[in-house]
């Protein structure tokens, strides 16, 4: 079959796109994850190509498939993310939809852990994964013109959002609440609040494929 020759707004333009949950290993049969499906960032990283973007398409292990026409790079766990985001470098854009687990087990076993008899559960002791978003946000030169992070927020979304742009330091927050009353963890819409240097923006509630192309094309008139 011809291919159609890449054409669009985001030709030559490269953006990296994390998606989905990471994995922490406690032993290596089990895991810490959290209910992040994936369908944003990959809806996100197809809107992108489909304005002619190179796609570096970072996933964590999500339960939807990687889109076609993108660079696939599977991860499993946080430090495994921001390493494959490092090794993508550079790029003009960088959109940080991953579910980046806030911790990882450091007393993780080597082999399967067995119930000992006295009825007392293993403790497990954690440390906190590396920001990949707060580390691409700091970057010097190697910093992408353009970083959206997201913000899942069960309460007072755009407060905690706002604040969190400041303090991640990317140019753009994509707020959206989880709160389970939404449905929109594991489901197909998205309720989001785009949130810049300019304020805040309240997008109507749209399907996660809606969202990604309105927030695609946003990003490519940024870099224009
Ligand atoms: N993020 C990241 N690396 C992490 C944690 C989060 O890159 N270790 C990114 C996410 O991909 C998202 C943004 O940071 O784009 C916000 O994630 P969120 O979990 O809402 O923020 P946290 O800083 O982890 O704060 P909270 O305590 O609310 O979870
Ligand atoms: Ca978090």
């Amino acid at each position: 079959f011809p291919v159609a020759p890449p054409k669009g707004p985001m030709l030559g333009k490269h953006v990296i796109v994390t998606s989905g949950p990471t994995h922490e290993p406690i032993d290596p049969v089990r895991y810490i994850a959290n209910r992040s499906s994936g369908a944003q960032g990959a809806a996100i990283a197809a809107a992108l190509r489909d304005l002619g973007a190179k796609v570096s398409f970072v996933t964590g292990p999500a339960s939807v498939p990687a889109p076609e026409g993108v660079d696939v790079i599977a991860v499993e766990t946080a430090r495994q993310m921001r390493d494959a985001v490092e090794a993508a470098l550079p790029a003009d854009a960088a959109v940080m939809a991953a579910a980046v687990a806030d911790w990882r087990v450091t007393n993780s076993a080597e082999r399967k852990m067995k119930k000992d008899g006295s009825g007392r559960p293993p403790a497990l002791e954690m440390a906190e994964n590396p920001d990949i978003l707060a580390w691409i946000s700091g970057l010097d030169w190697q910093r992408p013109k353009l970083v959206v992070g997201f913000a899942a927020e069960t309460h007072d979304v755009i407060d905690h959002a706002t604040a969190k742009r400041a303090r991640k330091g990317c140019d753009w927050i994509v707020a959206n609440d989880v709160s389970p009353a939404t449905g929109i963890m594991g489901g197909t819409e998205n309720a989001v609040t785009l949130i810049r240097a300019d304020g805040a923006r309240e997008w109507p509630r749209m399907g996660k494929d809606q969202v990604a192309r309105r927030l695609a094309q946003d990003i490519a008139e940024a870099l224009a």
